[in-house]
């Protein structure tokens, strides 16, 4: 996608007196920087009044970085509207969740069905991509900012009811799927559909009276909000064929179904900020679910060079951090490196938030001297971009599932999505297992490995699929709040968990809550290790399947907690509730056995081991994140880490140290 790895990050001159500029380009240059980010935020400069636009500041900030050559990423300013838009047309501000309707302030809060919005914004764009297409040096384009939010308004709810219909067709159609018997709340007319918001169905905890409904305002919101970033896109392709398109995702971001957005993207791009007690198997998780979306590398768009301004402790990042953070998105699909920012704002909510050039204005700190490092090794690494992960080991990561779980009321609140998701993802994690993280539409064939976790809301094609990949010899893992709900999150009849009892061979009659305090003593049967079930508890009978663990206590001890079914070539594992990190190795260690994945024993501590590769070479970064200095596998040490060109001598790796092994790929047609 790009001849280079772009480091660099948001950079905005306009924020800053002109004959400041050209010491930015010195330090920059320093710093080995090659890219910036620009426009994000502009439209307001760049459009003082209806009738006027006045591209005069960004053309000079533009022919500057040109002459540098620097890869422009050109951002559409689409995120913050100007005062006087609202001023004239007060219909494009936001009702929130709680019938607020917003005035002019703060960002993102643009309302995705305003027609004034995407008649004003249509237009910018049209501006600006006439305007900047054929300069070579804008290597990408950066589409409105940060995605999000949801808007209750009137033209949403009208918009709403026309998607509504396009989906069902008949009004007994909508209520069958949402129930609407139940208080009953049977609609006549689309016309009597009601946003869910706090003054309507929602219950004001993140609940909902009517699931069925909510989730179809998620899918309804978040279509609307990917026709403003498809709306855009579409006028950059008419002046620019080539240059690759993305908008900056966040993660594990729960508003918008990323799966089908990146359908829409060239390429994904995404802003990592951790806190600084943030797990680096999170981080991991969510470098492999960006990477995931499409399968391919990705953009780091923003991180910050020390810390945050946003979070309620903004530690720095401590010396050495960023550089392995920055390793580790390599690691996990990274194709580029960009901070937020490039230097530090002088005013507003954003001035305590870290960037490479600090209040100090110099380069002699500690920041810069880091950010000029790292700067440095990247220009030696062009040859890793575009290199793939490759991975035995996949977990279905499903938005709708996120937003029906958590729309659900019971049987507990600690059931959390993305919790779920990271405790099956760590096992692996902390073993160096590559997990690629894919849609329900994914091809299973590539895994040994298939981690279905809490995969509560089941879509129809997901049996047929799931049953082919373990009928050809597949390994499939699920639990506890799997295959309960429809997409309309109406319950499958005939005993949990619906369309998978067959192929876990056992069905859930009962589902037990457990409070924070509460636990099940669980024993696995081969080793005789106990531990604790924690959240919920699965009270199972075994049809064709084995059991491979009991519960200990309370009126089931003695029934199956987790078990096993042998299916076809394949077999199923189903875990009855959230076992203890000990009792789930157990589990997971006989599973990796039945397989030829290798897992790294001496790793399970911090020490980070990713490889990606192309048809030539393997790269394999090793990062330690354990906080404190620990052992160096073997198979390293007298290797030359590419990064300061030495041969590593002692067999500890020092905490947040960071090395690259560079190698033949000799699994070439193997
Ligand atoms: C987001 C935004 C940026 C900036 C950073 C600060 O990622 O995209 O504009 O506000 O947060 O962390
Ligand atoms: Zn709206």
């Amino acid at each position: 996608m790009f001849n280079r790895i772009l480091y660099g990050g948001d950079y905005n001159p306009n924020q800053w007196p002109k004959e400041t500029w050209t010491d930015d380009m010195l330090a920059f240059k320093k710093a080995g920087i090659n890219s910036a980010t620009i426009n994000v935020f502009s439209w307001s400069k760049l459009q003082p009044s209806e009738n006027e636009y006045d591209f005069t500041e960004l053309d000079d900030i533009i022919n500057m970085l040109t002459k540098e050559k620097y890869d422009i990423v050109l951002a559409t300013a689409t995120a913050a509207m100007p005062g006087w838009l609202y001023k004239r047309y007060p219909e494009i501000g936001r009702v929130d969740y709680e019938g607020r309707h917003h005035r002019f302030g703060e960002r993102h809060n643009f309302c995705p069905n305003s027609l004034v919005y995407q008649k004003y914004a249509s237009r910018l764009v049209e501006e600006i991509a006439k305007r900047y297409s054929d300069n070579k040096q804008v290597t990408c384009w950066h589409i409105n900012n940060e995605y999000g939010g949801t808007c209750y308004c009137d033209k949403c709810e009208k918009a709403f009811r026309v998607w509504v219909k396009d989906k069902y067709r008949t009004i007994e159609a909508v209520n069958k799927a949402w129930n609407t018997e139940f208080w009953g709340h049977t609609l006549y007319d689309f016309d009597d559909i009601v946003v869910p918001n706090l003054l309507g169905d929602g219950l004001g905890d993140g609940r909902t009276a009517f699931a069925g409904l909510s989730l179809d305002y998620k899918r309804f919101n978040s279509d609307s909000l990917l026709n403003c970033f498809k709306m855009e896109r579409d006028i950059i392709r008419k002046y620019d064929q080539d240059t690759p398109v993305t908008t900056n995702l966040m993660g594990t971001y729960k508003e918008l179904d990323y799966f089908k957005w990146a359908k829409e993207m060239d390429i994904v791009s995404w802003d990592n900020y951790p806190s600084y007690n943030t797990p680096w198997s999170y981080v991991a998780f969510c470098h492999d679910l960006m990477r995931g979306l499409k399968q391919q590398p990705f953009m780091l768009m923003e991180q910050t060079p020390s810390q945050q301004n946003w979070q309620p402790y903004n530690s720095l990042k401590r010396p050495g951090q960023m550089r392995a953070q920055s390793y580790q998105t390599i690691a996990h699909g990274g194709d580029t490196i960009q901070f937020f920012q490039l230097k530090r704002s002088v005013g507003a909510c954003e001035k305590f938030h870290g960037a490479v050039l600090e209040h100090a204005n110099t380069t002699e700190t500690r920041v810069f001297r880091e950010v000029s490092q790292l700067g440095h090794e990247l220009e030696k690494l062009d040859g890793l971009i575009g290199s793939q992960n490759k991975s035995r080991v996949a977990l279905i990561f499903d938005w709708d599932n996120y937003w029906a779980l958590e729309f659900t009321s019971g049987p507990s609140i600690d059931l959390r999505y993305v919790d779920q998701m990271h405790h099956y993802y760590r096992y692996f994690c902390d073993r160096n297992i590559s997990v690629d993280i894919i849609s329900t539409e994914a091809d299973l064939s590539l895994y040994d490995i298939v981690l279905a976790p809490v995969l509560y809301l089941f879509k129809d094609g997901m049996t047929e699929s799931l049953e082919s990949y373990v009928a050809k010899g597949g390994k499939l893992v699920t639990t506890y709040m799997s295959g309960i709900v429809d997409q309309s999150d109406n319950v499958i009849l005939g005993g949990y968990p619906g369309p998978l009892k067959e192929l876990a061979g056992i069905w859930v009659e009962e589902i037990d809550a457990l409070a924070p305090s509460q636990f099940n003593l669980i024993k696995e049967k081969s080793h005789g290790t106990i531990g604790k079930g924690t959240i919920v508890a699965d009270i199972i009978h075994l049809e064709t399947a084995q059991s491979l663990a009991d519960y200990q206590t309370d009126f089931y001890a003695g029934s199956p907690a987790v078990t096993k079914n042998d299916y076809e070539e394949g077999s199923v594992y189903y875990i009855g509730s959230q076992l203890d990190d000990d009792l789930l190795s157990r589990i997971f260690d006989c599973l990796v056995a039945e397989t030829s994945i290798t897992k790294d024993k001496s790793t399970a501590n911090g020490l980070e081991i990713t490889t990606r590769e192309t048809d030539k070479k393997r790269y394999t970064l090793v990062m330690n994140f354990a906080g404190e200095p620990v052992g160096l596998p073997e198979r390293f040490v007298g290797k030359k880490d590419q990064l300061t060109d030495k041969a590593i001598t002692t067999p500890k790796i020092e905490h947040f140290g960071t090395y690259l092994f560079v190698e033949e790929n000799k699994s070439l047609g193997s």
